[in-house]
């Protein structure tokens, strides 16, 4: 950590509005609004990346670019644009000081998921692309973006929804429709996901985490009816969340 006591890095830790709830060393564990930890399990990410190349596209905090180091990745890069320099609420403060604190060489790059491209970033071994498909507008533009900076694999993890239906199939979110979120625009289903990754270019595409059966996504949407974490809505039942693996 350069030029930085303990304590002015808790102080500067707790000026910053986190999304990723993180450890960056030295003690510090930053309060975001999510845990990363919990997705962790589910997206299957190799043990070790020793020799690696990694992109992490969206990365805003960093936590699966500094995870991505951790496990020994000699190439990271770390973009976003939305929530770095664009209208989201976030901003790069917390990437920058894990950065520093965790003494890291992820490198960063302020650059939109549509700009996306070989000559703009390379290519890499593995692309994280997590969290970030329901929020644009475009998501079959934005995968045939993804596929170009992809080497080898992609892992993706996203938003689901139309979970009854045997069909490809996609919600929309027009105004805010999920979560009171403008940001959000499209729910595929599995289904759909994989075949979008498919068209796009991806040659073997697995889901390597999918959605919890009917009765306990109902179990779970009465649960949080009952706490009051938010009002019971049948929709609810047909999200979800998906973690797919696709390989060129
Ligand atoms: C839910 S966060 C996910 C962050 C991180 N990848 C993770 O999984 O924890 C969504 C990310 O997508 C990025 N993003 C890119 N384009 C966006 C857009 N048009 N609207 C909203 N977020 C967008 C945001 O900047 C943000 O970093």
């Amino acid at each position: 950590m350069a030029g930085m006591t303990v304590g002015e890095l808790r102080d500067a830790a707790a000026r910053i509005r986190w999304y990723h709830s993180m450890n960056i060393g030295h003690g510090v564990v930053t309060r975001g609004e999510a845990d990363p930890q919990v997705y962790l399990r589910r997206l299957h990410l190799p043990a070790r990346l020793d020799g690696s190349s990694v992109l992490d596209i969206g990365a805003w905090d960093g936590f699966y670019s500094f995870e991505a180091e951790r496990r020994g990745a000699k190439r990271v890069l770390a973009t976003d644009h939305f929530c770095w320099s664009g209208p989201g609420w976030g901003t790069k403060a917390g990437f920058d000081l894990a950065h520093n604190a965790l003494s890291s060489k992820v490198k960063s790059l302020d650059i939109d998921v549509m700009d996306l491209a070989p000559e703009r970033v390379g290519t890499f071994d593995l692309v994280l692309f997590l969290g970030v498909l329901y929020h644009l507008r475009h998501p079959l533009l934005a995968l045939e973006r993804v596929f170009s900076v992809t080497g080898k694999q992609l892992i993706l993890e996203t938003h689901v929804d139309m979970l009854f239906s045997s069909r490809p199939a996609c919600a929309f979110y027009p105004g805010g429709e999920l979560n009171r979120d403008t940001t959000n625009w499209f729910g595929p289903n599995p289904r759909a996901l994989i075949a979008m990754l498919q068209d796009v270019g991806f040659r073997h595409v697995e889901a390597v985490w999918r959605p919890r059966p009917l009765p306990l996504r109902l179990a779970r949407a009465i649960w949080y009816a009952g706490i009051g974490r938010e009002p019971f809505r049948l929709a609810r039942i047909n999200q979800s969340r998906c973690v797919v693996h696709a390989w060129r």
